[in-house]
């Protein structure tokens, strides 16, 4: 099959096989029974929604999480039936959108129950109650506010109260004594859940750190982000290596200009590089309209299997690399991935701007489209524009 929908050379070539392996590796380390919530908000942390949520229920994840009703819609308009999750606020007014799709909710607001239960639901309003142990971010904090909303939930038979959560704000750090403390808080506030509704619910509290580094955890699912996209959530886990994992996110380009520059002339906007010596200087098709920030001047990129330092500013769709020879129009140009033995990691274009892996595939824009292979093939493309 050809893919003949985009015209350029900078894409971002995403591994749905590497993220099989890396559901698969959770799976072995979970207890029976746990099941995966493969977390694909924000556009699957920018690798594809769509593709990685196939590919991620194919490999066993019970359900997918996401952060805002537009994404769980989209993914139901692709013909996705699995059970899916808001974590975030939505509007009271379009929890009947999520019902008509099957979609779950984050509820932990008494006005936002209030306001909801005077819409009507058909099928009922899937919901998941979320508890604040220390995050500080959304979620009831006192059981005073948790019978408040187990009031309205039990006088409304619209509502299915499917899930009670949390989410840990430390669980990748070496000092585990916050995210124990967090855990306490949830078992005595599930406990105080337990007296107060008699049916039963699930329960989800960890996020990659903790279902890798504490599988033991009392979860019925958990929910997968950074680590099924083969990243590790902080130094800390990658040290401690819990699991194995393959990064499923690579970004490649190819030279388009290559030139000879003499001593003493200089390079982009500024002029802020300047050739010491005769220098071989290449061009690449991307800059930081894709994403590729100007921060980023000074960083290498890999060409023939070996680094190659960004001279100059980064413009909007382009920027420069000091080439160590001559090579042709079209070589390839690796900026995150591996070349032969050498390779960049998100985790080190990370370090450079000083912030989390995280960060980095999620900034690379919709304009670089993505090129999504399995088992060494290209099964399908992504282009955005
Ligand atoms: C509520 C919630 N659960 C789970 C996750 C997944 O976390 P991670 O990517 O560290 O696995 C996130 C990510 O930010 C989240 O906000």
């Amino acid at each position: 099959m050809s893919f003949t929908n985009y015209y350029r050379d900078s894409i971002a070539e995403i591994d749905l096989s590497a993220i099989k392996y890396n559901i698969e590796q959770l799976k072995k380390r979970l207890k029976g029974g746990t099941g995966i919530y493969a977390v694909v908000k924000a556009d699957a942390y920018g690798h594809g929604d769509i593709q990685v949520a196939r590919a991620a229920l194919d490999a066993g994840a019970k359900g997918l999480a996401v952060a805002l009703l537009d994404e769980a819609v989209k993914l139901r308009q692709a013909g996705i039936e699995s059970p899916i999750l808001v974590m975030g606020w939505t509007r009271p007014k379009d929890a009947v959108v999520a019902a008509e799709h099957a979609i779950s909710l984050t509820v932990f607001q008494e006005e936002w129950l209030e306001q909801v239960e005077g819409l009507s639901f058909s099928p009922p309003l899937r919901l998941h109650l979320k508890i604040d142990t220390g995050m500080g971010r959304v979620g009831i904090r006192t059981p005073e506010e948790m019978e408040r909303i187990l009031k309205i939930m039990g006088r409304q038979s619209a509502f299915k109260l499917e899930a009670v959560f949390t989410h840990f704000a430390t669980a990748d750090e070496a000092n585990t004594e916050y995210f124990e403390t967090q855990q306490k808080r949830f078992e005595e506030l599930f406990s105080h859940f337990k007296r107060n509704w008699p049916e039963n619910v699930e329960i989800h509290t960890s996020n990659s750190a903790t279902s890798m580094r504490f599988p033991e955890r009392m979860d019925h699912f958990v929910r997968f982000g950074i680590s099924m996209y083969g990243l590790y959530p902080s130094p800390v886990v990658k040290k401690e290596k819990p699991i194995d994992l393959n990064p499923a996110f690579q970004l490649k380009s190819r030279l388009v200009h290559v030139k000879k520059l003499e001593a003493g002339e200089s390079i982009s906007y500024g002029a802020t590089y300047t050739t010491e010596k005769d220098e071989w200087i290449g061009t690449i098709p991307l800059g930081y309209a894709d994403g590729w920030i100007r921060k980023l001047q000074g960083m290498d990129v890999l060409v023939d299997g070996k680094r190659h330092p960004i001279v100059g500013r980064i413009c909007m769709d382009q920027f420069m690399i000091c080439l160590d020879q001559e090579y042709p129009i079209g070589t390839k140009v690796t900026l995150i991935g591996k070349q032969g033995e050498e390779e960049i990691s998100a985790d080190e274009v990370a370090d450079h701007l000083d912030t989390i892996n995280y960060e980095i595939p999620c900034m690379i824009s919709q304009r670089v489209p993505r090129v999504f292979r399995q088992d060494g093939r290209t099964i399908a493309v992504r282009n955005s524009l």
